[in-house]
C-alpha cells in the first residue's frame, strides 16, 4: 500500500525521489520521508506528516550533493501517521536507513529479541525491526547484512536500504510486494510501480519474489535470498507515455479517467474482435491448450472491491451466454476457505493493480490446488499477470485516481470478450457472437453520448450533495452496478450509501426510506425493468426521492421519479458499462461540491498490498 523509491547515480537523488513519490502518492499519503547519502557520507533524513508537498516544500532549498537515496510515501498499518512512524526507519547507530512496503508478520517476536539485545526502538511500526535486524548483521557489507536479516523475516516486503558505512550501493529486496528497477546511463532508479520511472527510463527489470538486488552506480546484481546464488536478469523495454500519468487539463485524475472511458474501451478491444465471424481474438488465452479451456467445468472469479463487482457482471454474462457455471468470490474470503477446486476449475483473478494481497493469496491457493489460473489485469508485468498461466490485459492505461473507474469499465468489457471467446467454444452461435461484438464496438460512441450529459449530472450532484444517505438499487446485470455506485459515493464523497439488489429492498432496507434518503434506481429498459418499476412505486409510496437511470426515450417514469438520467440503448449485458458513467460523474461532482480531494480519499490507498 505504500510507495517506495530509490536512486543511485549522479547528484540528483532528491529530484528523482520527490518526483517518484508524487507519482506513487496514490499508494498512500498520510506521511512521507526521504534519506540520502551525501558525498562525504553524511546521511540526511527528513520525514513529514501529510502529503508529499509538505516534504517537498521542506527540502526544496536543501543543497545536498546526494548520489544515493531512498524515499517513501506511507499508508499507515502499524502506528498512527506521525513523523516518528514515517519511513525511512533507521537503526540505533543511524547507519542503516530503509523504506518498506508490506508487513513483517513476525515483528513482535523479532522486536522482543532485539530489545533484549539492547536495541532501542523509536517508532510503533513493524518496519523498524528490519533496520535493527540489518544492524545486527552488519559488518561492513550491506548486502550481506540484508540477506542475513531477511532470512529471519516472515511477511511481505519491497525494501530499499542504504548505509552510511557502505555508502556506494543501494540494496533492494522483494517478497509479495511489487518492485521494479529502471536503468539509464549512469543512473539506476527503483520504484513500487513503473509509472514512477516514466520520463527517466523505459528499461526495467521487475524483481521477483525472493530476490535481492545490489545496485551500484554502474552495475547491478540480483541474488536469490534462499540460496545466495546470482540470478541472471536483463532489462526489458516497457511502453509508458508521460501524458498517461498527467491530468491533461482536467482538475482531477478521477474526472480525466472517467472521460477517458471511450478511448479505454477502444484500447481494451483493439485487435480483439473479428466481428464478421463472431469471434473474440484473445492472444493471452490462445497460448493455452484450447482443449483444456474447453473442458473447464466451472469458473471461480476472484476480486476485491470494485473488481469483485465487475466479476459479478462477468458471472452473469458467462452463465447466460457461454453456459459455464461461475461463482464470484472475494479474495479476502476465498483464501481462508477450503475451496473445492480441481484441474477442471478455472480461477480467474480480476485486478487492476495485479498486486492486491487478498486476490494474490487466493491465486496462489488455486495454483496449489491445480486449477487453471487466469487473470484480467491492468498493470502490465504485475504479480497477478506473472503468476497466472494465461490472461487478458485491460489496456486501460495507468489509473491514478484512487477510486477505480476506467479500469472497472475495461474489466467488464474484457469479461464480455472472454464470454464470446469461451461461448463460441461451447455452442454460442456465430450470429450471437457477432451481435455481442457489434454492440461492444458501439460502446465507445454510446459512452461519449452519456458523457455529453455531464453538465446535467453536475447540476443533479449540486442538488443532492447535502444528503447524508443514499440507497442504490439494481437487478440482474445492474445489481453489481448498484453496489459499485454506492461504493463510489462512499469513497469519493464520504456519504453513507448502500447498494442492494432491487428485490431485496422489501426485505429490510425499505425501513430506512423517507424524504431524506434518496434512492438511485438503475433501471434501463431490460428484462427486469418492470420489476424495478414496482420497487420504485414502493419507494414513492413511502415519500422517498428517486433518481432513475433509464434508457433514452423512456418517458414512463416521469410521474414516479424526482430526476432522470438517460443512457442509450444497448444489449442488456452491456448496460452496466453505460450505467456506471453517470454514477461515476455523480459521485465525483458530489465530492467536488463537498470540497473533497476526489483523487485521494481519506484512509484509502490504491493498491491494497496488505491483508
Ligand atoms: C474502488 C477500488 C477498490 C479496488 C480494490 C481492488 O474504487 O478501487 O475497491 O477495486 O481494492 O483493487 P485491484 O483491482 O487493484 O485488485
Amino acid at each position: 500500500m505504500c510507495g517506495i523509491a530509490g536512486y543511485i547515480g549522479k547528484d540528483g537523488a532528491k529530484d528523482f525521489l520527490i518526483n517518484a513519490l508524487k507519482r506513487l502518492e496514490y499508494r498512500g499519503y498520510d506521511s512521507a520521508g526521504i534519506a540520502v547519502v551525501e558525498k562525504g557520507n553524511e546521511v540526511r533524513c527528513v520525514k513529514k506528516v501529510g502529503r508529499i508537498k509538505e516534504l517537498e516544500d521542506n527540502i526544496k532549498n536543501e543543497k545536498w550533493g546526494e548520489t544515493v537515496g531512498i524515499a517513501h510515501t506511507r499508508w499507515a498499518t502499524h502506528g498512527i501517521p506521525s513523523e516518528k512512524n514515517a519511513h525511512p526507519h533507521s537503526d540505533c547507530d543511524s547507519n542503516i536507513y530503509l523504506v518498506h512496503n508490506g508487513i513483517i508478520e513476525n515483528y513482535k517476536s523479532l522486536k522482543a529479541d532485539l530489545e533484549r539485545a539492547g536495541h532501542i526502538f523509536k517508532s510503533n511500526t513493524d518496519t523498524e525491526v528490519l533496520a535493527h535486524l540489518v544492524e545486527k548483521h552488519f559488518a561492513g557489507n550491506l548486502e550481506e547484512a540484508v540477506l542475513n536479516a531477511l532470512k529471519e523475516v516472515e511477511g511481505a516486503y519491497a525494501l530499499a536500504v542504504i548505509a552510511r558505512e557502505d555508502p556506494d550501493k543501494l540494496v533492494v529486496a522483494k517478497k509479495s510486494s511489487p518492485l521494479v528497477l529502471g536503468f539509464s546511463e549512469g543512473e539506476t532508479f527503483i520504484a513500487s510501480d513503473p509509472s514512477a520511472l516514466v520520463g527517466f527510463t523505459d528499461r526495467v527489470i521487475y524483481m521477483d519474489d525472493g530476490e535481492l538486488g545490489v545496485i551500484t552506480t554502474d552495475d547491478y546484481k540480483i541474488i536469490s535470498i534462499e540460496n545466495n546464488s546470482e540470478v541472471n536478469k536483463k532489462p526489458n523495454v516497457i511502453e509508458l507515455d508521460l501524458s498517461d500519468i498527467q491530468k491533461n487539463g482536467f482538475e482531477y485524475f478521477l474526472l480525466k479517467e472517467i472521460f477517458e472511458c471511450p478511448e479505454v474501451i477502444k484500447n481494451s478491444t483493439r485487435g480483439r474482435m473479428i466481428i464478421e465471424e463472431g469471434l473474440a481474438k484473445l492472444g493471452g488465452l490462445e497460448v493455452l491448450d484450447q482443449k483444456r479451456l474447453r473442458d473447464i467445468e466451472r469458473i471461480i472469479i476472484i476480486g476485491c472491491g470494485s473488481a469483485s463487482y465487475a466479476a459479478m457482471v462477468g458471472e452473469y454474462m458467462l452463465e447466460e451466454y457461454a453456459g459455464i457455471p461461475v461463482e464470484v468470490e472475494l479474495g479476502s474470503e476465498f483464501r481462508y476457505r477450503k475451496p473445492i477446486i480441481d484441474e477442471r476449475t478455472a480461477v480467474l483473478v480480476v485486478s487492476q493493480s495485479g498486486e492486491t494481497a487478498d486476490s494474490l493469496a487466493s491465486l496462489m491457493e488455486a495454483k496449489r490446488k491445480g486449477a487453471l489460473t487466469l487473470g484480467i489485469v491492468n498493470v502490465v508485468g504485475s504479480t497477478v499477470a506473472r503468476e497466472t498461466e494465461a490472461g487478458v490485459y485491460n489496456h486501460a492505461g495507468p489509473e491514478i485516481a484512487v477510486a477505480s473507474t476506467k479500469a472497472f469499465i475495461s474489466q467488464i468489457v474484457v469479461l464480455a470478450l472472454i464470454t464470446v471467446y469461451m461461448g463460441r467454444m461451447r455452442g454460442m452461435s456465430m450470429i450471437m457472437g457477432k451481435r455481442i461484438l457489434e454492440e461492444i464496438s458501439n460502446l465507445p460512441k454510446l459512452v461519449e453520448d452519456v458523457l455529453q450529459d455531464s453538465e446535467n449530472i453536475r447540476t443533479l450532484a449540486k442538488k443532492y450533495s447535502a444528503y447524508e444517505n443514499f440507497l442504490y438499487l439494481g437487478r440482474k446485470y445492474n445489481c453489481p452496478i448498484a453496489y459499485e455506485g454506492a461504493l463510489k459515493i462512499k469513497e469519493i464523497s464520504y456519504i453513507h450509501a448502500e447498494g442492494y439488489a432491487g428485490g431485496e429492498m422489501k426485505h429490510g432496507p425499505i425501513a430506512m426510506i423517507d424524504e431524506n434518503f434518496p434512492c438511485v434506481f438503475i433501471a434501463p429498459k431490460d428484462s427486469v425493468y418492470e420489476k424495478m418499476c414496482s420497487n420504485m412505486e414502493e419507494v414513492k409510496a413511502r415519500g422517498g426521492k428517486i433518481i432513475a437511470i433509464t434508457t433514452k426515450g423512456n418517458e414512463d417514469l416521469n410521474d414516479i421519479v424526482s430526476d432522470t438520467i438517460y443512457i442509450p440503448k444497448t444489449l442488456e449485458m452491456l448496460t452496466p458499462v453505460l450505467a456506471c458513467i453517470p454514477l461515476y460523474l455523480f459521485a465525483a461532482y458530489v465530492g467536488i461540491e463537498r470540497g473533497l480531494d476526489i483523487d485521494k480519499p481519506r484512509n484509502l490507498a490504491k493498491s491494497v498490498t496488505v491483508e
